[in-house]
């Protein structure tokens, strides 16, 4: 396996099962820290730089969190206006990380253009981490939710997965990509054309996508409605399908917003009476109402454990990359 240190964390479609199976065990010996609600000395000499080019809550903040776990310091900015890549000179990405990289010693980009992190890692002599870009992917956020599934029950080969929301969506092609490697058949119900509202765009799985992973053997379904395919279901995995275009710096919300039709939403009836009962309930959020706040305290939701894992995890890609795990 090559050492992780000093690599770029782009695309899941890079990985193989074993660097999984490592990052996973990083993560287990860097856990008590989190879990105990301590930080260490291990990344005291070293800085965390943060270019977020679109909102974020959790993946800036979880990888600051997971930073100061490790005894690292943090710098960098949450919104691309208030910086030269913003205002009148649109500063290019090369421009800006030949800056960055002395600022610190780890960039993490989120970017409204798909691609942005892979040109940033063209031009940066230190790590860059892909911290979601435009309608590409989202690899951190996969990592997390796969390390959730492996704390929560117990393994990931031979569990079934049902993915919904808008397949346009960066976790659902860092999905598909990373359960390539793995014993893992899944079925991706997102909205056809028209679904949503009359001229509302296709929010099914991207063809180019479907072609990268028919060649890597991912044992994968399309269905229309949730109630086809939750009852096989281990794992479940939401996204909106009332949310903003990734594609743009920001989205603010005007007017209505319309609410996500039954084939996209998991009710706690559904689950109640169609779910399996020891499936688990995965989303990255933020959510609209595709889960009902009444979700949140029944036996299948995990999307707060999924949140102290996106810390744990981070921590482990940056005591790897930076070196100081192996
Ligand atoms: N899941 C996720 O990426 O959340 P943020 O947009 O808040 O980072």
């Amino acid at each position: 396996m090559k050492s992780f240190a000093g690599r770029d964390i782009l695309s899941l479609k890079e990985f193989e099962r074993n660097e999984f199976f490592h990052v996973f065990d990083v993560a287990s010996q860097l856990e008590p820290i989190a879990r105990n609600r301590h930080n260490s000395d291990m990344l005291t000499h070293k800085t965390l730089v943060t270019a977020f080019y679109q909102p974020s809550t959790r993946t800036r903040l979880a990888h600051e969190a997971g930073m100061h776990r490790l005894g690292g310091h943090v710098t960098g900015f949450s919104d691309a206006k208030m910086t030269r890549a913003g205002d009148f000179y649109q500063e290019s990405i090369k421009d800006t990380v030949k800056m960055l990289e002395y600022y610190g010693d780890v960039i993490v980009m989120r970017h409204f253009q798909k691609g942005a992190p892979h040109e940033a890692a063209k031009w940066a002599s230190v790590p860059i981490i892909n911290g979601g870009d435009g309608w590409g992917e989202h690899p951190t956020q996969i990592l997390t939710d796969l390390l959730t599934v492996i704390r929560e029950r117990g393994r990931i080969d031979g569990l079934r997965w049902l993915a919904v929301g808008d397949m346009r969506m960066r976790t659902m092609h860092s999905l598909g990509h990373a359960l390539t490697q793995f014993d893992c058949p899944v079925t991706f119900v997102g909205p056809a054309a028209d679904a949503l509202f009359p001229g509302s765009p296709s929010m099914a799985m991207p063809e180019e996508y479907k072609e990268d992973f028919r060649r890597n053997s991912l044992n994968f379904s399309e269905a229309e409605h949730v109630e086809q395919a939750i009852a096989d279901a281990d794992v479940i995995l939401v996204e909106p399908v009332v949310q903003p275009d990734y594609s743009k710096s920001r989205d603010e919300r005007t007017g209505e917003t319309g609410m996500t039709p039954a084939n996209f939403k998991i009710t706690r009836e559904l689950l109640e009476t169609k779910a399996k009962s020891d499936a688990i309930l995965l989303h990255s959020l933020p959510r609209m109402d595709e889960i009902p706040p009444d979700v949140d305290s029944t036996r299948w939701s995990r999307y707060w454990q999924e949140a102290f894992y996106g810390v744990v995890m981070r921590m482990s890609l940056l005591a790897l990359v930076l070196g100081a795990m192996e």
